[in-house]
């Protein structure tokens, strides 16, 4: 193991890989342990680039030398993100790796700890992937913050290489989908931060910078301590629940699914919930992009519920302009996503020109039962990540707390804050660019958690390609060829 965490440039397999009729050869540089005091085996990156830099070609305008470096993450429901390599994604698709390798970037991807670092993981979470490399240690070793820890120990990695390794490590573009998202715009905004710093010497991080230069977040799963209001706040009095978990058997996506109906003492947490949502909203001095205040009245609407409706509908206008080409991007169908056939839109020549949002809201209809997130019986993926080493579960939440039926303790508040992307926005340095998308029929979070990241980005002047796409479920790197073309765009 290089102690010294110095790249070894003769430390490599040429290998190719042919997917969807295209092949790509590279230098795979893989297993490289990127700190000096790793507590896990996942704690490694792969360092992938196109064989062809080295006999001096070039790919979109770029050389072995000037290329982006593309980090995307494997992270899902908070488990361990093992190093990815190009190859297929969940679901059968080239995936992110290998698209952009053909795009001609240079790939490095980060494995990370997860909430079950150090227990055999057993369990199959939407998003997760088989932990091959899983040790027990009878402890737990990856609890939050450990997965944003460990993407930053990866970036310090490269940039102590930076005059060894391929590509720009001043352009740097992280990537994730859910949990992977939220890791993805943890990285965007806490470039830097001092918070870290304890957690990052623990384990023998490279003193170098770690923020990053640009942030693609497929819906991401984050704010974790206002998820359960905001999903309330969206879902109140609509208490059908539909749960639909994939997992994987015999290399095929199963999905299961279970339907009911909320119980009156849900309805009432959901209420209490739903209160809370809109002093935090207004709390947070939201202004569109024209100055206008966007605020929450004791009920739930004001004009910030009109602004994300307004998103809605556009999204809505989009899919009619281009006949569906994201659902078709995707390969996900969604049964009814079709706009026409939507009771709840009202179009008029052409034009998406009303949205009844209690109407909306039922057709997606509630996935989680309230509380979303901070169970009370602390059995959410998100309690496990609030764990400790001796801890293996925790509240997150005063209001998870307060309701406790399990005999739980809360999370320490800074934990809590280092694990929020909105902690450092603007007070560490925060990436400039940001592209978000969040499906319109992803019920995994409220459309109001991602939609306040991109507002408060944007308030603080960074730049936000924002977008909520049609009939879109929860998933991610659906749209890659627009990525990289906003990727193109910030760098050629
Ligand atoms: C993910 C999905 C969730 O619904 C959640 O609560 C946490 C993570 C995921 O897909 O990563």
């Amino acid at each position: 193991m290089a102690k010294d965490l110095c790249f070894d440039p003769t430390a490599y397999t040429t290998k190719h890989c042919t997917l969807a009729g295209s092949t790509v050869r590279y230098r795979a540089f893989e297993n490289i342990v990127y700190c000096a005091a790793p507590v896990d085996p996942i704690q490694k990156l792969n360092l992938y680039v196109p064989e062809d830099y080295y006999d001096g070609a070039r790919h979109n305008g770029y050389t072995l030398h000037t290329a982006p470096i593309f980090v995307p993450n494997t992270v899902g429901g908070y488990l361990p993100g093992p190093a990815d390599c190009p190859g297929l994604d969940r679901f059968g698709r080239p995936n992110a790796a290998f698209r952009a390798l053909e795009h001609g970037y240079i790939v490095v991807c980060i494995g990370v700890r997860g909430r079950t670092s150090g227990h055999q993981n057993t369990e199959f979470f939407e998003g997760s992937k088989t932990i091959a490399e899983q040790q027990e240690t009878g402890h737990s070793v990856g609890k939050a913050p450990a997965f944003i820890v460990d993407l930053k120990a990866g970036i310090r990695w490269l940039r102590k290489n930076r005059d060894s390794i391929p590509g720009d490590t001043e352009k740097l573009i992280t990537n994730g989908t859910s949990a992977g998202g939220a890791l993805s715009a943890l990285a965007g905004t806490s470039g830097n931060s001092p918070l870290y710093a304890a957690e990052l010497a623990a384990i023998g991080a490279a003193d170098e910078r770690d923020d990053v230069f640009a942030v693609s977040c497929y819906c991401p799963i984050h704010n974790l301590e206002n998820a359960d209001a905001a999903y309330e706040w969206m879902f109140c009095g609509h208490d059908h629940f539909s749960t639909i978990r994939m997992s994987v058997q015999d290399g095929k996506i199963v999905q299961k699914g279970t339907t009911g109906v909320q119980t009156e003492q849900q309805k009432q947490i959901s209420r209490e919930l739903k209160a809370l949502f809109p002093a935090y909203l207004n709390g947070l001095d939201l202004k569109a992009a024209d100055g206008t205040p966007l605020t929450l009245n004791e009920d739930g609407t004001g004009s910030f519920l009109d602004a994300l409706k307004a998103e809605v509908m556009c999204a809505a206008q989009k899919e009619l302009d281009t006949h569906h080409t994201a659902q078709a991007l995707s390969g996900i169908a969604v049964a009814g996503s079709e706009v026409e056939q939507q009771s709840y839109l009202t179009i008029e020549n052409g034009k998406v020109v009303a949205l009844d949002w209690e109407g909306f809201v039922t057709a997606i209809t509630r996935m989680k039962t309230a509380p979303a997130f901070d169970a009370l019986d602390m059995n959410s993926p998100e309690n496990e990540e609030f764990g400790t080493e001796e801890i293996q579960r925790q509240h997150f939440t005063a209001y998870g707390q307060a309701h406790d039926t399990a005999g739980g303790t809360l999370a320490a508040p800074e934990i809590i804050a280092k694990m929020n992307p909105l902690t450092f926005i603007g007070n560490a340095d925060t990436a400039p660019y940001w592209r978000i998308r969040h499906g319109a029929y992803d019920r995994d979070t409220a459309l109001a958690i991602p939609y306040i990241l991109q507002t408060v980005l944007q308030n603080k002047g960074y730049k936000v390609d924002f977008a909520i796409p049609w009939g879109l479920p929860h998933s991610g790197d659906y749209d890659l060829n627009e990525l990289f073309s906003w990727i193109d765009g910030l760098c050629q």
